[in-house]
């Protein structure tokens, strides 16, 4: 794989240099010495980093195709960080993903060291250090709730097992695929061996779309607002928590004197924002959604501003009296590498009003799939 990488990252008359360099008039030609050197420097550079390995199941669908893209090029993990990419979907969609990784071929990207495209679990969680879980099965018409939480819970029960036996070990997993908060509570119960801070659920699209209509609202730039939890569920019940946020560091209800808009609309529109994007474009949102996944994977591997924090749905500690175990989005902090829900931020009457009603939510999806849970 090494021969194969380099030849992928040289062009390739530097190759041919490069291997042919016994020859006389090559070695003594001070601009090949020059060149050589260079080109040394370049590789060993390249190769003290390994690639992070990442697996994404649905990698063919929209999601993927906005995703992939942003990986491959470094924004996930930064511009000198090599990456591999293993692209996980189901056989009748085989067909759609080799176009895709034609696509990925023709980016020419510098830093993408391999792809790997399949449709087998073992092979496709295998060595991974992230796993994104952003394929799932979408509700139909006449389906329930809860047998959409039953066939995806089968998946991600499946998923589940196939991480704890193939990945790498210091996986960490994002559960994007609806219902995500409880599609990852089944896989990470699928996987007892693997700790339960290394898996997440996405909440990041609401957090975002959240400062957006705050920084509308006030007239800032969207980088001023500060602090905004998702709380709960990444549903229609999940709280965005104006009460704590801040524009240039002060309390957006300090900012922003219509409380009747923060409390209604604001929480409406964030809430219901999935729905009026598809109304209006007539597909779910995507780019903004691979656009959170980035940021989700980015926050919670680059330290978290001083005072600032982010939301993504972890294993309940029980922290703020919420029912430990399920998977619940909380304002999080990290170092860099490992992760802790923020205490000591206040919840008054209407704030936990909102949070018990989208945490009760959670616990009766819980309860839809008990039987794919372990017992107790
Ligand atoms: N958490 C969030 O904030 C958020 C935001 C947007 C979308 N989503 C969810 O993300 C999911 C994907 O959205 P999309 O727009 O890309 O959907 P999509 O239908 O375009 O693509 C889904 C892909 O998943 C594949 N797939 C289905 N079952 C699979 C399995 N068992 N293994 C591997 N691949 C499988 C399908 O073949 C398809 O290509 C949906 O569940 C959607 O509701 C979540």
């Amino acid at each position: 794989m090494r021969r194969a990488v380099r030849e992928r990252f040289l062009p390739p008359e530097a190759t041919q240099v490069v291997w042919s360099s016994n020859r006389g008039d090559r070695i003594f030609s001070p601009i090949f010495h020059q060149s050589a050197f260079f080109l040394l420097v370049a590789v060993l550079l390249f190769f003290m980093k390994t690639p992070i390995r990442v697996a994404v199941t649905g990698a063919a669908g929209q999601i993927g195709y906005s995703l992939l893209f942003r990986i491959a090029s470094g924004s996930m993990f930064g511009p000198d960080q090599p990456v591999a990419l293993n692209l996980i979907e189901i056989e009748p969609a085989m067909k759609a993903l080799e176009g895709v990784v034609m696509e990925l071929d023709d980016c020419a990207f510098p830093l993408l060291t391999d792809i790997r495209a399949t449709a087998s679990l073992d092979e496709g969680f295998s060595s991974v250090n992230w796993a994104l879980l952003v394929g799932s099965v979408p509700r139909k018409a006449g389906m329930e709730r809860k047998d959409l939480l039953g066939i995806n819970g089968k998946i991600f029960t499946g998923q589940g097992q196939a991480i704890a036996r193939n990945a790498a070990s210091d996986i960490r997993t994002l559960v994007v695929g609806n219902p995500c908060n409880t599609n990852c509570l089944i896989a990470m119960n699928s996987a007892p061996e693997i700790p339960k801070e290394r898996w997440f659920a996405m909440t990041r699209l609401d957090e975002n779309r959240g400062k957006t209509q705050i920084a509308r609202k006030a007239g800032v730039h969207v980088t001023d607002v500060t602090n905004l939890a998702i709380w709960g569920n990444h549903s229609s019940t999940q709280y965005p928590d104006f009460y704590n946020a801040q524009i240039g560091g002060k309390p957006v209800t300090e900012v922003i004197s219509d409380h009747d808009w923060l409390q209604g609309e604001f929480i409406e529109t964030v809430q219901k924002r999935g729905a009026a994007i598809i109304a209006a474009r007539g597909a779910s949102s995507a780019a903004s959604a691979a656009n959170a996944i980035v940021d989700t994977v980015r926050s919670l591997t680059v330290p978290t501003p001083s005072g600032d924090w982010f939301s993504v749905a972890v294993c309940s500690d029980g922290s703020y009296d919420l029912n430990r175990g399920l998977m619940i989005s909380y304002p999080i902090r990290t170092d860099g590498s490992s992760w802790e829900i923020v205490q000591g931020v206040p919840v008054n009457d209407f704030s936990r009003a909102k949070i018990s009603a989208t945490v009760q939510e959670l616990q009766e999806e819980h309860d839809a799939v008990a039987d794919l849970l372990p017992k107790g």
